[in-house]
């Protein structure tokens, strides 16, 4: 093997090459061989990669200086290259809110496993976590909630703080998505802004856990124009060129009992209220291709005919999956039979989570593509420690 050690450094031992002849952007070879380790990529993203497996090959402690009398490293040749280019973890910051420390930390955790997206979960019922100017109650009244015990929960993310997280996670070549939801899991937005719902009621930014029924009001031109700002600020602040809508829980209630949202089914010749949720998603699909951006949608975004150019992200199993390739467009596979963290790890164990193969059989012969698989991690029952 090759002896790491201090008193050697006048020798080049590491060396990083980049070679046109490695295609894929993430593909990385690693030799490691008795006198010197090479490591060799197309591009910085898999010079990483490759520096990354080499971090996994020596001693935890080497890091800390704790191996003050070198290591061995095993003479190896690896040529590595992912499988699937999207390698996500949702990180739901709104059940809990979670500090940008920790958030950090878990872009550390997710770039030593070469994982490379994380998805940010960022507006929920019970807590809207993204600053906004042009709409600051958002954060103001949307990012706290009364406890039913009486305390108070909550926090958000300044502009400032995202950008430095953006900035890290892309220093660990791992790229930040966010996700902001339309038209269900709102209700923070709407305790914020009364009028973005359907009745104008007041409400508070939920404390208990569940799906709930008033979600943004598509009938009204002003929510409209208030996710198109949001959007607007948002798409300031992520270089990602995927936005995640959400899509997801929304029951439609309200929009059967409101008359600007039957009005805006009539005038614009749709079905049902399914269709409602179809024509929302892609006003909103087409606001973000205009600013050079796609979207990805929970499997739901399927139910009224799936919105023009939206990728799909399967979890009621991998139907949506399998229905997102037939109809030819990009997949991404967290079922919650195997995904979520969440669950109890009687229900999800870690032998279930590494058998995951995010394309099934009835998804490989596309049109479409399945790009990858995500874990989520949802945080209602997951205060940050
Ligand atoms: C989800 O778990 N509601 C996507
Ligand atoms: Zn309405």
């Amino acid at each position: 093997g090759l002896q790491i050690d201090q008193s050697d450094s006048d020798k080049p031992q590491l060396l990083f090459t980049l070679s046109d002849e490695i295609k894929c952007d993430e593909a990385y070879s690693l030799k490691v061989a008795e006198d010197q380790i090479q490591i060799s990529a197309s591009t910085p993203k898999g010079l990483y990669r490759g520096w990354t497996t080499l971090r996994l090959m020596i001693p935890v402690t080497a890091e800390s200086g704790g191996c003050s009398k070198g290591f061995y490293l095993p003479v190896v040749s690896i040529d590595d290259s992912p499988e699937f280019e999207h390698r996500g973890l949702l990180l739901d910051c709104c059940r809990h809110f979670m500090e940008p420390d920790f958030v950090k930390k878990m872009i550390d955790n997710l770039s030593i496993h070469k994982m490379n997206v994380l998805h940010w979960h960022l507006t929920e019922d019970q807590g809207w976590r993204v600053e906004i100017d042009s709409y600051p109650r958002l954060t103001e009244v949307g990012a706290w909630r009364t406890e039913t015990d009486g305390s108070t929960h909550g926090g958000y993310y300044s502009k400032e703080t995202i950008q430095e997280i953006i900035e890290y996670a892309a220093a660990r070549q791992v790229e930040v998505i966010p996700e902001i939801e339309v038209p269900g899991h709102s209700q923070a937005a709407i305790a914020s802004y009364p009028w973005l719902g359907c009745t104008g009621e007041e409400l508070p930014v939920a404390n208990q856990w569940g799906v709930f029924k008033d979600i943004y009001c598509p009938g009204n031109d002003s929510t409209l124009r208030f996710l198109e700002s949001v959007f607007d600020e948002v798409c300031e602040l992520f270089p990602s060129t995927k936005i995640h809508i959400g899509g997801d829980e929304a029951p439609k209630v309200r929009w059967a009992s409101c008359d600007k949202c039957q009005k805006r089914i009539k005038d614009e010749g749709l079905a049902d209220e399914n269709e409602l949720q179809t024509w929302v998603i892609e006003h909103v699909g087409e606001y973000l291709e205009s600013k050079g951006k796609t979207i990805i949608g929970w499997d739901e975004i399927l139910e009224g005919g799936l919105p023009e150019g939206a990728a799909v992200q399967s979890w009621r199993g991998m139907a949506g999956a399998i229905e997102g390739v037939h109809l030819g467009t990009d997949v991404i596979s967290s079922p919650t039979s195997h995904c979520y963290l969440d669950y109890p790890l009687s229900n999800t164990d870690l032998e279930e989570i590494y058998s995951f193969n995010p394309m099934p059989e009835e998804a490989s012969h596309g049109p479409g593509r399945v790009i990858g698989g995500e874990c989520n991690m949802w945080s209602e029952r997951a205060p940050q420690h």
